[in-house]
């Protein structure tokens, strides 16, 4: 069954993180990392930082839902005219995308989930998925105050190419507008204009906030971590602390 195994080896010229390169020994944990936070809290770096050390896949449903607006079809067109709108899509569409996705190969070893469940019908339905297929959910809160969000999401940009995030702000690329990584030209998000973020913020609050309960509620293991007032690389290092101490990645994955 399941081994949450940290990858051997990063791409030349990849940033080292300063974390474990392999696990000593296997251990069977098929853990589910979930990455809860309000819309900017960083759910997307942290799930990139980590995915570089653990073998498990980085599944975004906001990831999921623009793909399928890229290809524009019929989930694209349904999710595009609601994430504009800084709506959430219906829970049918998110649980089948994640249920179809969770049941593939490469998640035998442990997944890292981001903006999926957003909603307590969502976190019903993961939790219903996770017993069936044995794993072991965790629940990592990274707390961000509102007034900073919106700066932070205003300066957002992404690379389309290999996904990786720039904020003009603290992690800018080296030339503006291109990405460090292929040169391809950076976009920013539709979903990025400040009366979505706030829409967005609303949902939240309203919708998802709620699930914390749910899962205290569950039993689920939950972690809060303070993601506001620290780097990427600092708020990593904190994430892989808690969930060290907790048992939740082997202790053997290393105290560096
Ligand atoms: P989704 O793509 O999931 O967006 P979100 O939850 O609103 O979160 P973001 O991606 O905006 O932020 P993040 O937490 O990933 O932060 P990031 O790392 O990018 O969903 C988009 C939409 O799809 C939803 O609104 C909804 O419509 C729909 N949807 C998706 N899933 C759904 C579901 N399950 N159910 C229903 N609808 C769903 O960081 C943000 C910026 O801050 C970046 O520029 C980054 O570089 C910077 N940053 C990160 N960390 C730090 C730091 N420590 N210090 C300074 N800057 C930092
Ligand atoms: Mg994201």
């Amino acid at each position: 069954m399941g081994l949450l195994r940290a990858r051997a080896g990063f791409a030349a010229g990849e940033a080292r993180p300063d974390l474990p390169e392999k696990t000593a020994d296997p251990h069977d944990i098929h853990a589910a990392i979930i990455l809860f936070g309000s819309p900017g809290s960083g759910k997307g770096t942290q799930a990139k930082l980590l995915g570089q050390c653990l073998a498990g896949p980085h599944i975004s449903t906001g990831d999921m839902l623009r793909e399928h607006i890229s290809a524009g079809d019929e989930i694209g067109k349904e999710a595009q005219r609601l994430t504009k709108a800084g709506k959430l899509v219906p829970d049918e569409m998110v649980n089948a995308l994640v249920k179809q996705r969770l049941a593939a190969a490469d998640c035998e070893p442990g997944v890292i989930l981001d903006g999926y469940p957003r909603t307590v019908n969502q976190a019903k339905v993961l939790l219903g998925l996770m017993e069936s297929d044995g794993f072991k959910p965790s629940v990592l809160h990274l707390v961000v105050d509102y007034e900073k969000i919106v700066a932070r999401l205003s300066g957002r940009r992404q690379c389309p190419v290999c996904g990786t995030l720039y904020s003009l702000t603290t992690s800018p690329p080296k030339v503006a507008g291109i990405c460090d990584r292929d040169g391809a030209a950076l976009v920013t998000r539709e979903d990025d204009r400040e009366e979505v973020i706030r829409e967005r913020l609303h949902e939240y609050d309203v919708q998802t906030v709620p699930i914390l309960n749910f899962f205290k509620e569950s039993g689920v293991p939950l972690f809060e971590v303070n993601a506001g007032d620290a780097t990427p690389d600092q708020v990593k290092r904190r994430v892989w602390e808690r969930l060290m101490e907790a048992g939740v990645l082997p202790a053997t994955a290393g105290s560096r």
